[in-house]
């Protein structure tokens, strides 16, 4: 949660899981300015600067021109270990394979993209950010899966704490991303198991949202969190984001999970995708070997339902062909 002194107007985040009660007094370290702050519920406001902002032009956004052609996907629920970063990562792999120019944005500080990847000690979007002048395109890395990468690394951590009292952070990976948005078909970003800056970033960045999910009780509760921020985001700022459930670590012979199922199903609708990714122990194997599992193990459970999510993907957000012939990160 992001909270703004209402005396100075600096900033601080809040970890979510230390927020106990829905109301708590606080006092600002800098202008010794004692308020009281709400606990954000689901559909709750967000703060009043971020709406103000939305519909100012930034200058990026007059440099350069938005590329709708290029569909950018958050992976994100604030609960951890649901599957984001496997879903990101074997995703691109798909999309990929399907000749589609991709980019994977590794937007958490814990590094695991860049790590599944084989990355260590790269250049991330702190560093970008940090060199103000530099192009996002050398930044980016090329896998050899035949997508794109732009690693995180251990400075991520510090983002947060250094860019939030700019104005206009909160659209500091959004604008960032218009730069390179003519070169790619898909901009996926796996985010944090967090609902606050960085996850606030990558959500005003995309057109869309992939939320994974077990099918366990308690999974059912913690997608309220980002739906709820979707929501007010969809409703209170001119920007539009298409949230998609997407079922993951199935285990077809457990039956608390089909039930769960058929709550999710019933409290989302349509908007669970038709694909669900089932648990399968060759997706860990294919971590060991740094290997997405649609390549490790082509005719695993895990990788069929991989590759039909990205058919469903392309279905949703169709990438336009033309656009393919003129990029300039050719395979
Ligand atoms: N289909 C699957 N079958 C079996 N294991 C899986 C599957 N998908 C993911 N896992 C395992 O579940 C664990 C969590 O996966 P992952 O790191 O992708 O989740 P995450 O949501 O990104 O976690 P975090 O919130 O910490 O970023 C990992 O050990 C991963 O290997
Ligand atoms: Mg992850």
């Amino acid at each position: 949660m992001i909270i703004t002194c209402g005396n100075c107007r600096t900033k601080y985040q809040m970890a979510d899981n230390l927020i106990q009660k829905d109301e708590f007094r606080v006092r600002c370290t800098k202008c010794d300015h004692s308020f009281l702050v709400k606990k954000p519920g689901v559909g709750s406001e967000l703060p009043p600067h971020i709406k103000k902002r939305a519909s100012a032009i930034t200058a990026a956004q007059k440099r350069y021109p938005d590329n709708p052609n290029c569909k950018v996907i958050s992976i994100c629920n604030q609960k951890g270990g649901v599957a984001k970063t496997t879903t990101c990562l074997n995703l691109a792999a798909s999309l990929s394979m399907r000749n589609k120019r991709v980019l994977v944005i590794d937007f958490d500080i814990q590094s695991n993209l860049t790590l599944l990847l084989g990355h260590k000690d790269a250049r991330s979007f702190f560093d970008v950010i940090n060199a103000q002048d530099d192009s996002l395109s050398s930044y980016l890395v090329k896998t050899e899966h035949n997508f794109w990468l732009l690693p995180s690394n251990s400075k991520m951590a510090l983002l947060s704490k250094k860019h939030m009292p700019n104005e206009n952070f909160e659209y500091m990976l959004r604008d960032k991303l218009l730069e390179v948005k003519a070169d790619f078909d898909y901009i996926l970003i796996d985010s944090p198991p967090s609902g606050d800056f960085y996850t606030l970033n990558a959500l005003l960045a995309s057109n869309a949202a992939v939320v994974p999910m077990p099918c366990d009780y308690l999974s059912l509760n913690g997608v309220s969190h980002i739906e709820g921020m979707i929501n007010v985001i969809n409703e209170k700022i001119n920007h539009k984001i298409d949230m998609h459930v997407l079922i993951t670590l199935f285990e077809p012979g457990n039956t608390v999970g089909k039930v769960v199922l058929n709550q999710i199903r019933g409290k989302y609708g349509d908007k669970v995708l038709n694909t669900m990714i089932e648990k399968d122990q060759k997706v860990q194997e294919s971590q060991i070997v740094h290997t997405p599992v649609v390549f490790y193990s082509k005719e695993c459970a895990a990788a069929r339902q991989y590759r039909q999510l990205a058919n469903e993907i392309e279905t949703l957000f169709p990438a336009s062909e033309d656009l393919a012939q003129a990029s300039g990160y050719r395979y």
